[in-house]
């Protein structure tokens, strides 16, 4: 298969970012491919979450950062003075590790964004619930109880939840910060799965710390260092054939 520019849905190219006089990120560049799932791993504290934020925007709310280089979002700048911060974030959507329903019914989780964005017909909100949470594989759980507090949830159902209320305002790319780090092994093993559906129709970019789950879901890694890529490609590739000594060491578990 040829890779065109366009099959990129986010391009970064040598970004530097601050909180404050400390630098987290340094000229860091890569593609996150269109359908594709994208892992960021290495050693806590080598600026995965920075990265994964910047690219929605969601380091503005840190007072003092600061971020140089370019990022492009289906070929808009999502630093542009001009961009809008909300569009950019229903756009690309964003889980937590941990689960955070808000504290209203399934339903009301589901739908909120949807209001928000000025859906009223009560029809289209329960047919975008419905499809949210078929998507999510939490439909077959929860459809006799859309009315009781989301917070009654196991954690697995509430991360699926937060999934559900992403897909709800049609996003193009979600990003996951180690998702399933609150979770046990079945819960985490509903989101893998949930992941590598979702791949069909979204663009996923998912920081984990479990090298095992990188190498099984995705199709692309980034390996992080002291806030610089110091290694991006292909998972296999990064995984049996890493370029770097560095990369090697911190996969086959030397550090970390
Ligand atoms: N809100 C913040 N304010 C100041 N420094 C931060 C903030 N968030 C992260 N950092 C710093 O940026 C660096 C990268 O952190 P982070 O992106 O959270 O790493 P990771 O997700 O890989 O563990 C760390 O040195 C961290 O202390
Ligand atoms: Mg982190």
């Amino acid at each position: 298969m040829v890779t065109t520019e366009s099959d990129n849905v986010i391009e970064i190219s040598n970004v530097n970012l601050w909180y404050g006089d400390k630098q987290a990120l340094f000229d860091v560049s890569m593609p996150v491919r269109r359908n594709r799932i994208t892992a960021l791993i290495g050693p806590s504290g080598c600026g995965k979450s920075t990265l994964l934020r910047s690219m929605n925007r969601m380091n503005d709310l840190v007072d003092g950062c600061r971020l140089e280089g370019r990022m492009l979002f289906g070929g808009t700048d999502i630093y542009s003075p001009n961009t809008d911060v909300n569009g950019i974030r229903t756009r690309i959507g964003m889980i937590f590790q941990k689960p955070n329903p808000f504290p209203m019914s399934i339903r009301d989780n589901v739908s909120y964004g949807p209001r928000i964005h000025g859906v009223e017909d009560r029809e289209e909100l329960d047919e975008i619930v419905e499809r949210s949470l078929v998507r999510s594989a939490l439909w077959d759980e929860v459809h006799d109880r859309l009315d009781k507090s989301a917070l009654a949830l196991s954690g697995g159902q509430q991360q699926r939840l937060c999934i559900a209320r992403a897909l709800a305002v049609s996003p193009e790319v979600i990003l996951m910060d180690e998702p399933t780090s609150a979770l046990d092994p079945m819960a985490t093993s509903k989101i893998e799965d949930l992941a590598c559906e979702l791949e069909k129709d979204y663009t996923v970019v998912i920081v984990t710390h479990n090298m095992q789950q990188a190498s099984r879901i995705s199709d692309y890694t980034g390996f992080m260092y002291l806030g610089k890529m110091a290694e991006f490609g292909r998972t296999e590739g990064i995984f049996n054939k890493p370029k770097e000594e560095l990369t090697e060491r911190y996969i086959t578990g030397r550090f970390g």
